[in-house]
């Protein structure tokens, strides 16, 4: 059932170690400047995306949906993103779509005045499977269920090849996402392995409004489908998702093969706003932030605005001892790449 599957995967990102062994953004210093020349409290961290205008270059990222924890968790995570004027996406809207009786876990973040608030849906959905694609009709009533601005389409391939009973089928996949992003925005996100240079070639020729690398540093759902396979002693779907813990394209690597004329959100394993501002250095437009946002998303609405207020202190922070008055500014800072992070940004070199 796809609500005992989402709560696991709540409880299991929250409560193990679901993250890849190596966390990329740590093989990027950037250069101290120790004449900032600038004043802290002059430092101006708006940016505009997708014609929306962010108080902070910051996305929350897709999380959840379709039960009362994730009401609660989309709730506490909505009102911040309202305070401090942020983009939010909603987890995968398929429970909305399929079970109309839960829709308001989806709904509730549009009680809130969010600048950019982008709806979700599998990328796996778009097409036949045991069960038939979703219909335009039924995407566009996900978009109008949450009055969202945009659509993440998601890409998770690896996560439904470790589960057994996994989507298996992903031929014509590209031309629907093109079908789509004629009639809506669509930003295409991966969910931690990930995207290539070919891949964001591909969604630009599609008519994407934007990719959202998910890149592999953070949560690894190879290791989130380990863990729930242990509980029911999976042995096949374990070994897959131990085989494949840390597959994919480091974030910040995602990032520079992403450079493909759109915006670009760097996400994939942030855990503060030091590794933000790494994410823009590298050519984002702004970070995405999941499972550090998680468990105060879990606690209450206090506690989501003191974990991000501390992620905006550290931005500012390393924009004023990199002479950055502005995000854009962050863009031309110097910055030094270390390996195994500098191998890969060398192979489109
Ligand atoms: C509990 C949990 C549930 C998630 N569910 C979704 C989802 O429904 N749709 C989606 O596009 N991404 C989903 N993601 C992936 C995140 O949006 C993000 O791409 C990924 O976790 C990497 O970011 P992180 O390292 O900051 O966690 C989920 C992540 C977590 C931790």
């Amino acid at each position: 059932m796809i609500e005992q599957r989402k709560e696991e995967h709540i409880r299991i990102a929250e409560n193990e170690k679901v993250v890849s062994e190596h966390n990329f953004w740590d093989d990027i210093r950037l250069v101290h400047q120790a004449i900032p020349e600038i004043d802290f409290d002059l430092i101006d961290c708006s940016i505009s995306l997708l014609s929306a205008k962010l108080g902070y270059p910051i996305v929350i990222s897709s999380m959840t949906g379709g039960t009362q924890l994730a009401k609660k968790i989309n709730r506490n995570l909505a009102a911040a993103a309202e305070k401090l004027k942020l983009a939010m996406g909603v987890g995968s809207m398929r429970a909305a779509i399929e079970k109309p009786e839960l829709a308001d876990t989806f709904s509730v973040i549009s009680e809130f005045k969010i600048p950019l608030r982008i709806a979700n849906i599998g990328a796996p959905q778009l097409i036949d499977q045991s069960r038939k694609a979703f219909t335009h009709n039924q995407i566009e009533k996900a978009i109008t269920l949450i009055e969202a601005n945009a659509i993440y389409i998601h890409l998770n391939f690896l996560q439904e090849m470790v589960q057994p009973e996994g989507d298996r089928r992903a031929k014509g996949i590209l031309k629907r996402i093109s079908e789509i992003s004629s009639s809506f925005p669509v930003i295409v996100k991966e969910t931690g392995n990930g995207i290539s240079r070919e891949a964001a070639l591909e969604l630009r020729d599609a008519g994407v409004k934007g990719i959202d690398v998910g890149g592999l540093g953070g949560t690894s759902f190879a290791a989130i489908e380990y863990y729930r396979a242990k509980g029911v002693n999976d042995e096949e779907k374990m070994n897959s998702g131990n085989t494949f813990w840390n597959w994919g394209i480091p974030s910040p690597a995602s990032i520079t093969y992403s450079q493909v004329g759109l915006p670009v959100i760097g996400s994939g394993g942030l855990r503060n706003g030091l590794d933000l501002a790494k994410s823009i250095s590298m050519g984002a437009t702004a970070g995405g932030f999941a499972r550090t946002l998680l468990n105060s998303a879990d606690a209450s609405e206090e506690s989501v605005l003191k974990t991000i207020s501390l992620i905006i202190r550290d931005l500012k922070i390393a924009m004023f001892l990199t002479r950055s008055r502005t995000v854009s500014d962050l863009v031309k800072v110097r910055k030094v790449i270390l390996e195994p992070l500098k191998s890969w940004i060398d192979l489109y070199e």
